[in-house]
């Protein structure tokens, strides 16, 4: 985990946030290489599951919704994390990881039933050693902690003017349900598909990209009949790993997780986590959830606005079923980097599919001070960067250069040199055999091209 921190941070795929302010606790911001990689992941999903098919169309909608949706979708009430705190270090813990499990909601609620001294009493037995400070039975008593992150909507910072960042992209795939309907001819079974910001007050972010409190979700509600949920569960269960494994994330790595009674979110009748072999452990990558009808269902109770479907042939009206595939931005992120990462010898190489890799290509001039190699190599370079996004690198000795574009995942690297001049060609070498051929110069495109297929 420390070499791919440390890679990211010296190629300039991530950077910690603030930083000459001393950062922003566990926030990071992508730099050049990292928005090129994470757009590439972006763009692969959105190709594959919207593009490439005829029955899932897009939405971008705002990061803030009129607040009735969360109180609709469950989040204001069911959205919560329960927060303990060590009262000899102040460290704070999610009761969860100290459980090692979910299933605490009951307990909680009989908590809530002992007078103060009893609470105590139970806290005690439940909760034994601070993993922070190692002190013993100096628990508080747990908390509830709502997960949304509020801030104020306009000049008047008052109860009225509150409002929510969302915590899901989620809910504006439910709340603009029927003016997709309206305005495409798309039938069931179909789906709507977003990318965007999500936001949660996290209690304990960490595991540097892994949890933070903003981050961007790629998420499908995909509607179907009820009666079909299975069905269409199974095909989502094959389908996103499917995906995963083409951007580079081994599958011998990802994990079913069948998440249990009590401890599935609350819209939720069956869950999948699809856990990964993160540096730092087993760890959820995405979620697969059976959400039922009960958003359209909840936001028609609420808004009083009819939220069904209605078969053209038979004329019937429902709430349609959902089946969602949720997944992370970042968690992606991190699994691609850490399924990419090799190290042969002293060589660090980043086996990232050339889809996905932020350069496609490396040029270069085999020396910097002939100006007949600069000139063709620079001629290669502006004609291959109008259809892929290509690097120029002329400094210090050919070798070092295939070291730095190998760390960064470049899956080629074109020389020029005096050969070039005469033959028409150039030296094309592959990042994963370092294996070298002359290919010829108005080939490069279709060669280049190629392999990103
Ligand atoms: N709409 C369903 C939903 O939001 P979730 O399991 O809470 O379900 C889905 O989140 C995915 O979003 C997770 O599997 C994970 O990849 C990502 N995610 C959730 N919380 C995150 C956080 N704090 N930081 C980074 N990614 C997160």
């Amino acid at each position: 985990m420390e070499k791919i921190v440390s890679l990211a941070k010296r190629r300039g795929f991530v950077f910690p946030d603030s930083e000459i302010y001393g950062g922003l606790a566990n926030t990071w911001d992508f730099g050049p290489l990292g928005v090129e990689l994470k757009n590439n992941i972006k763009n692969s999903w959105w190709s594959r599951f919207v593009h490439q098919r005829d029955d899932i169309v897009g939405l971008d909608a705002a990061l803030i919704m009129n607040p009735k949706v969360w109180d609709a979708s469950g989040h204001l009430r069911g959205f919560k994390d329960f927060l303990i705190e060590c009262k000899h270090c102040h460290e704070r813990f999610k009761v969860e990881d100290l459980l090692g499990g979910g299933g605490w909601e009951k307990e909680y609620e009989f908590l809530e039933t002992l007078s103060p001294g009893d609470q105590e009493k139970r806290v005690r037995d439940l909760f034994k050693k601070c993993p922070n400070c190692s002190t013993v039975g100096q628990f508080a008593v747990p908390r509830k902690f709502n997960l949304m992150f509020k801030t104020f909507f306009g000049p008047v910072y008052d109860e009225k003017s509150t409002v929510y960042f969302r915590p899901e992209t989620a809910q504006a795939m439910f709340v603009d349900f029927k003016n997709i309907l309206n305005s495409s001819r798309i039938k069931l079974p179909f789906g709507i598909a977003q990318i965007g910001k999500a936001f949660r007050n996290e209690i304990t972010p960490g595991n540097f990209i892994f949890r933070t409190r903003e981050f961007e979700q790629m998420e499908i509600e995909y509607f179907v009949e009820e009666k079909d949920w299975e069905k269409h569960f199974e095909y989502w269960r094959t389908e996103v790993p499917s995906w995963l494994k083409e951007i580079g994330i081994d599958s011998n790595k990802l994990h079913e997780l069948e998440v249990p009674d009590g401890e599935r979110a609350h819209y939720s009748k069956r869950t999948i986590d699809f856990e990964y072999d993160f540096p730092f452990g087993k760890k959820e990558l995405f979620g697969l959830a059976y959400r039922t009808d009960f958003d359209l269902k909840n936001h028609e109770t609420a808004s009083g606005e009819n939220m069904k479907y209605k078969d053209a042939e038979t004329g019937k009206e429902f709430w349609p079923h959902v089946i969602e595939p949720s997944l992370g931005v970042e968690r992606t992120f991190l699994a691609v980097l850490a399924s990419a990462y090799s190290e042969d010898g002293d060589r660090v190489v980043l086996k990232l599919p050339p889809a996905i890799a932020p350069y496609k290509a490396a040029v270069f001039p085999l020396l910097a001070n002939k100006p007949e190699l600069v000139k063709l190599a620079r001629k290669i370079y502006e004609d291959l960067r109008k259809k892929f996004y290509v690097a120029w690198d002329e400094r210090g000795n050919i070798g070092k250069r295939y070291y730095a574009q190998d760390e960064i995942g470049t899956p080629h690297c074109i020389t020029v040199d005096f050969d070039s001049l005469e033959k028409g060609d150039a030296t094309v070498r592959d990042r994963d055999t370092a294996k070298q051929e002359r290919i010829k110069i108005d080939r490069l495109e279709e060669y280049i091209g190629r392999g990103l297929i």
